[in-house]
């Protein structure tokens, strides 16, 4: 899909491996937005659970993209604490404008929570999705490449 954006943000490297692979289907790369909260050991999970149930924002790398050109922007990440993670949020913040009017998709991988309650409060915070897709890390290879190819033909 031409002029797509994909970003995401990981702590353990499976968001990272679904950006890649959504990614390469949709003709583009997957760019980190760099969390810098040091998420390590138990109380770095311990934070990001905190920070995640009280809805911060906290500092990122912003990978810095250009935006005007992109008609459709993919974001990915894991869940923590049923919701959105606060990387990720500092990043919708400093881009909301810009993504107004845009194909917007969401896509989660998490350990077994329900995603319907997610793209709900994403779109209660921020803005509209065009496609809303999520993995269980226990999914068999079937099920998440189905899951991919969904969202993917949800974007367009
Ligand atoms: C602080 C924290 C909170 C989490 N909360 C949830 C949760 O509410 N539901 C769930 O299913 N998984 C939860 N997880 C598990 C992650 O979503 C899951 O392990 C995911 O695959 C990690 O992705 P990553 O490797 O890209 O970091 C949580 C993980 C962390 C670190």
């Amino acid at each position: 899909m031409p002029n797509t954006v994909v970003v995401y943000v990981t702590r353990t490297g499976n968001a990272r491996r679904i950006a890649e692979d959504l990614a390469s289907r949709l003709d583009t790369v997957a760019l980190l937005i760099e969390d810098k909260v040091n998420r390590n050991g138990l109380w770095g999970y311990l934070r990001a659970g905190y920070h995640a149930s009280t809805r911060k924002a906290t500092p990122i790398g912003d990978p810095g993209i250009d935006l005007s050109g992109a008609d459709t922007v993919v974001m990915v990440q894991p869940i923590w604490a049923s919701g959105i993670v606060p990387p990720l949020r500092t990043w919708l913040k400093a881009h909301e404008s810009e993504l107004r009017g845009k194909r917007l998709g969401l896509f989660t991988v998490c350990k077994g929570s329900e995603t319907g309650p997610i793209r709900a409060a994403f779109e209660k915070e921020f803005m509209k999705l065009t496609a809303f897709g999520g993995i269980k890390e226990r999914d068999d290879e079937r099920t998440q490449s189905a899951a991919f190819g969904a969202f993917v033909n949800s974007l367009s």
